[in-house]
């Protein structure tokens, strides 16, 4: 059944899996390499934090929806292109060891999806804790907090995003 569906929305169904990665990196690297510049220019701490937050909060938002729209595509692609028919026998056992490393591949992205995900859901609540200590007037705290994600968290899945961008254009020009 995947793989009819996959047959007759290719098209659609890549789109949507492209769209979806451009703009889950797309926003973290504006994010982080433009906006977060702009709001470094706001002299007020209390106001710098609040709108850095608030930009935060909107792009997690904005987000949520193509990372589940990037997996269900990504699981329609890769059965509707038989990765797994090509390389294992319905017992499990390797028909095909050219075919096995390119389904492992699809496991490496199966990964770094996930690393993504868990990394995103741990900054919402980084964020949500800086907020709250924010309205709590525990200035450096939730300075803090918002710090570690703009340096760390955020590069971390940007860099992870574009690995799977990688993979994906590697992937499709392997047929
Ligand atoms: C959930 C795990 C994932 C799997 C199993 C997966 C699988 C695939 C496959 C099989 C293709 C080739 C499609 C084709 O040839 O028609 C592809 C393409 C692509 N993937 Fe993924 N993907 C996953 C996650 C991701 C993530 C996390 C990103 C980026 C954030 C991403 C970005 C892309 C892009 C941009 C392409 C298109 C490349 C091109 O058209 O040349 N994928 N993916």
């Amino acid at each position: 059944m995947i793989q009819e569906l996959f047959a007759s929305y290719r098209v659609e169904i890549t789109f949507l899996h492209i769209i979806s990665a451009v703009i889950w990196v797309g926003g973290m690297i504006v994010m982080r390499y433009s906006a977060h510049y702009s709001f470094q220019n706001i002299e007020q701490a209390d106001i710098r934090l609040k709108s850095a937050l608030y930009a935060l909060k909107r792009l997690f938002i904005l987000v949520s929806p193509f990372i589940v729209i990037l997996l269900v595509t990504a699981i329609i692609m890769s059965v509707g292109l038989g990765f797994r028919d090509a390389a294992l026998d319905k017992s499990g056992q390797v028909i095909n060891s050219s075919a096995m490393h390119v389904y492992n591949l699809i496991h490496v992205k199966e990964s770094i999806w996930t690393i993504m995900t868990l990394n995103y859901l741990a900054m919402v609540l980084i964020r949500n804790n800086a907020q709250k200590l924010l309205n709590q007037h525990d200035l450096a705290g939730a300075k803090k907090r918002a710090t570690y994600i703009s340096s760390y968290m955020v590069p971390f899945n940007i860099v992870l995003g574009i690995i799977a961008i990688f993979m994906g254009v590697f992937l499709r020009n392997l047929y």
